[in-house]
């Protein structure tokens, strides 16, 4: 019997690709994102490519409701999540204090919010049964603070706390937890969070992306950055004092705000 893998964020960019190795590896799929037209365009796609039953729920992540209404959805289709890709996310650019707070907010919602109560709704039967995996997609941005992203390499630093914490507590318990830290990858992120990123040969494809992300997941890996380059620039970032990655950051994401 197939399994059923659920992705967060699949009608797009690394999610969508998410969607083409899970389906390829001849699993059933839970899509979630907030465009019902694009995700049916996605599962007619898949379905067409692969033998694989695709269920889509259009879901705005930002709503607090949002995560129990999928779990009890699934629930009630009395569907079984083996793999749980929490990847759903996105950026803002500019002043924090010239952001509307609503925004920051629902950034905290999609990014943080969501992401920890589908991993506890779907961690729990996972433990009970004894199997499972889950992929959580923090950031490099998670190795230092962001000026002028404030928010958004905050919750990529909780992602990557939260999932590496929770990777150790449930070992052991044939449940693993993936963190997988893209660097900047082309995909609609910059032009929704107004950045131009004029990066050439650091820029990685979405299908390269999450397929280190697919392997790490599949060898039960609990951590994994994206390509070399975003490895040695992750560990010199690492080993650097704050205050000057901070200064460099905020140098970057000033520059290259829309
Ligand atoms: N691209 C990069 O350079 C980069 C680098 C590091 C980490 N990441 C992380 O990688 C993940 C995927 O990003 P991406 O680059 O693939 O970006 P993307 O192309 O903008 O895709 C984001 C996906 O998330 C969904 N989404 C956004 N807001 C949502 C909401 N409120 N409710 C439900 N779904 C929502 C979008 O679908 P809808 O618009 O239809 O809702 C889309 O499917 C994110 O967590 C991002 O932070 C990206």
């Amino acid at each position: 019997m197939k399994q059923w893998a659920l992705i967060t964020g699949a009608s797009q960019g690394i999610g969508y690709e998410f969607t083409m190795l899970f389906a390829a590896n001849g699993y059933n799929l839970i899509l979630v994102a907030r465009d019902q037209k694009r995700l049916e365009e996605v599962a007619d796609e898949v379905s067409s490519k692969y033998k694989v039953t695709v269920k889509v729920i259009p879901k705005d992540l930002s709503q607090p409701a949002a995560a129990l209404d999928i779990f009890n959805e699934i629930k009630g289709d009395g569907l079984e999540v083996e793999v749980l890709i929490n990847n759903a996310g996105f950026g803002l650019q500019g002043p924090f204090t010239e952001i509307e707070l609503s925004k920051h907010l629902a950034l905290i919602q999609v990014n943080i919010t969501a992401l920890v109560e589908l991993t506890h709704l779907l961690a729990r039967p996972m433990v009970k049964r004894g199997s499972g995996r889950i992929l959580n997609v923090a950031s490099t941005a998670a190795f230092q603070p962001g000026p002028f992203m404030a928010m958004y390499y905050a919750s990529k630093a909780f992602v990557y706390s939260f999932s590496c914490a929770l990777a150790r507590e449930l070992k052991g318990t044939g449940v693993t937890v993936t963190t997988l830290n893209p660097g900047i990858t082309r995909s609609q992120f910059h032009s929704r969070a107004h950045l131009k990123r004029d990066v050439g040969m650091v820029m990685m494809e979405a299908d390269q992306v999450a397929r280190i992300g697919y392997d790490a997941l599949m060898h039960g890996k609990p951590n994994i950055t994206a390509g070399f380059i975003n490895k040695l620039s992750s560990s010199v970032s690492k080993a650097l004092p704050t205050r000057f990655t901070t200064n460099i950051a905020a140098r970057l994401n000033r520059q290259n705000g829309g």
